[in-house]
Parts: structure tokens; sequence; C-alpha cells
């Protein structure tokens, strides 16, 4: 039985992944993200559930249903983390641990994307691995979560 299920987002355009401008974000694609994302949750004995959308409101939708359903939640909002209130409202008002991931190092980018909405409600943030820094943050948020609870 996984101990905790984590609810994992993917924002908008990061259905392209591996086609999407792969000097900046890997050649990796999402459904290959999903699948490290799968193994890695075996590792750990939790459960992942991915979702990508290119609506705001679907991902809204998602994170107010976590509610009874996760444990945690790691987002990569794409560009809705530079410019969505509404998603970092939701994230609040559920107080799910979230962790906020990006494959490209925001802030060697351009200026517009150094703030993100989501990071003062995230427990952290992870930026700048690629594919990788989505498993650094599932890493980081079981561990977060089985502290919380004296799990370990
Ligand atoms: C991104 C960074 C954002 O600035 C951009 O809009 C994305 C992807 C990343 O994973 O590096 O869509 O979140």
């Amino acid at each position: 039985m996984p101990q905790y299920s984590v609810l994992i987002l993917h924002g908008p355009n990061l259905n392209l992944l591996g086609l999407r401008e792969p000097e900046v974000y890997g050649s990796t694609t999402l459904e290959q993200v999903n699948t490290l994302l799968q193994e890695e949750g075996n590792r750990l004995q939790v459960k992942t559930s991915c979702l990508q959308s290119n609506h705001e409101g679907v991902l809204i939708d998602a994170i107010h249903q976590a509610r009874d359903k996760h444990q945690g939640i790691i987002i990569n909002a794409g560009a809705y983390t530079h410019t969505s209130v509404a998603l970092r409202d939701a994230i609040a008002a559920i107080q799910i641990p979230t962790v906020e991931v990006h494959l490209s190092n925001i802030y060697r980018r351009e200026e517009f994307r150094h703030h993100s909405y989501i990071a003062p409600i995230a427990i952290g943030q992870i930026s700048g691995f690629g594919a990788m820094s989505y498993i650094l943050g599932l890493q980081a948020l079981v561990n977060y979560l089985r502290k919380a609870n004296h799990d370990e």
C-alpha cells in the first residue's frame, strides 16, 4: 500500500515537451517525465497521479479536488507561474504541501520569469535541473510529509 498520494500538475505548453525549445527544456517528453515520476514514486512507496492542462480553470479545479485525494502536490505551472493569482489562491486555499518545480532555471532567463506567484505559498521550489527537477521535487515533498507526520 503506497503511503501517500501525490498530485503532479503540469501547466500550459508542457504537453509539447521534447519538441518545444529543446535547448531550454531538453528532449525528454512529458510522457517520459511522468514515467520517471512513477518509477521514483514506486521506489519511495508513494502513488503519483499526473495531469497536464493548458487551461487555468482545469488546473484550479484539480487543485480543489486534491483536498480529499492527495497529501501533496508538485506543480510546474509553466507561464501561469508568473501571471496567476488564481492558481496561487487555489493552492493557499486547500493547504496541501506543494512544491513548485521548473525544468529551466527561471532566474537565469528573462526578467519576467523571475517572479513567481506560487513560490511564497509553496514549501519550496526547484528550478533548473530539467526532468530531474520533478524527481528532486518529489523526493523533497515525500521527505517533508514523512517528517511532518513523524513517519521516520
Ligand atoms: C517553465 C518556466 C516558465 O517560465 C515557462 O513559461 C514554462 C516552463 C519551466 O519548467 O522551466 O512554460 O515553468
